[in-house]
């Protein structure tokens, strides 16, 4: 079995100034990377920033004998990841593997949910994981080379009671990531997504202590180690990782049903009528892209 090894290459990974982030940056540095450790270091609910969080694992880094620089910048706004690149480029003259980590929580029930703690949400984990991959993925391209990671939710994924603003935007990324293997894929850039399941300051109030001492980090980051590795050649691809437990999510359709052929169109009672066969997942299928879908409506 090849060893992973990041000897030579330079780590981007935001909201490393805790939680997963901050262990991901540790063990891609243990490995070799050079690495960029943003954090705006703000409460986890979006309020506030400080240094110190990112000061902090550098020096955790730095002491373990790494390579580590600080960014302070909001991944939520261009300039911000313009910034947080540029870090990566002026520290160690490259970027080959971004992970889009950073995330904060606003949850409250559908019915409760405003504008505000829409945007929020919506802003940091969608508007920012695109504000940060744009500017690293020229990059990549220019040297045909990158591994960029996004950091889903099972909350989006599957959903969860109250977190509307969270899921959707978990999702987003998922979309970004479809087209992004495809975008990417002449440049050997791989795209694939890490749905984690951690005991950090964002799930401490929601789980039970025995268990949440249990939801090591440690857990979740090999995972995302081999989808920035060399090694791996997959794109696209949804890893659930946590307590030791690794799988896979995807969207997956049905084998279906034609009601019509030519130009009859079917009526509301056919699909009715046809309903469990339309909604079966028997013989489900993975289209890796809409062209593939497509082609299956014509035959
Ligand atoms: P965390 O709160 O420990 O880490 C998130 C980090 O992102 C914080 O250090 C925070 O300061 C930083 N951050 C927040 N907004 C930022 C911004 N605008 N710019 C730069 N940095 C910013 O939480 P955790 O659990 O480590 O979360 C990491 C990622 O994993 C998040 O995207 C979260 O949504 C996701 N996730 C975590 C799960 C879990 O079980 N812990 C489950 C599913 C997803």
């Amino acid at each position: 079995m090849s060893k992973i090894d990041f000897t030579g290459r330079v780590a981007i990974i935001t909201g490393a100034g805790g939680g997963l982030g901050r262990h991901h940056a540790i063990e891609l540095a243990k490995r070799g990377a050079k690495v960029v450790i943003n954090d705006l270091g703000g409460s986890k609910d979006g309020v506030g920033s400080s240094a110190s969080a990112a000061d902090h694992v550098v020096e955790e880094i730095k002491a373990l004998g790494g390579e580590a620089v600080p960014n302070y910048d909001n991944v939520a706004i261009p300039e911000g990841g313009e910034h947080i690149v540029q870090t990566a480029i002026e520290a160690f003259g490259k970027i080959d593997i971004l992970i889009n980590n950073a995330g904060i929580l606003l949850d409250s029930t559908f019915v409760k949910m405003d504008e505000k703690k829409w945007d929020v949400v919506v802003d940091v984990h969608l508007k920012g994981t695109f504000c940060v991959t744009k500017p690293a993925f020229l990059h990549m391209v220019k040297q045909s080379y990158g591994r960029i990671i996004m950091t889903t939710s099972g909350s989006g994924l599957f959903g969860n009671f109250g977190q509307t603003n969270y899921s959707s935007a978990k999702m987003g990324v998922v979309g970004l990531a479809n087209v992004l293997k495809l975008e990417g894929a002449k440049y050997n850039i791989k795209t694939n997504v890490i749905a984690p399941i951690a005991g950090t300051r964002l799930t401490e109030d929601v789980v039970p202590p025995e268990t949440f001492s249990r939801m090591k980090v440690d857990f979740v980051t090999p995972a995302v180690l081999y989808m920035c590795s060399e090694q791996c050649q997959d794109s696209g691809v949804i890893i659930n990782a946590g307590l030791g437990y690794f799988s896979r999510s995807a969207i997956m359709t049905g084998e279906g049903v034609i009601l019509s052929v030519g130009n009859k169109i079917p009526t509301p009672e056919e699909v009715m009528k046809n309903w469990s066969r339309i909604t079966s997942l028997e013989n489900a299928r993975f289209f890796s892209n809409l062209g593939e879908m497509s082609s299956v409506l014509k035959k």
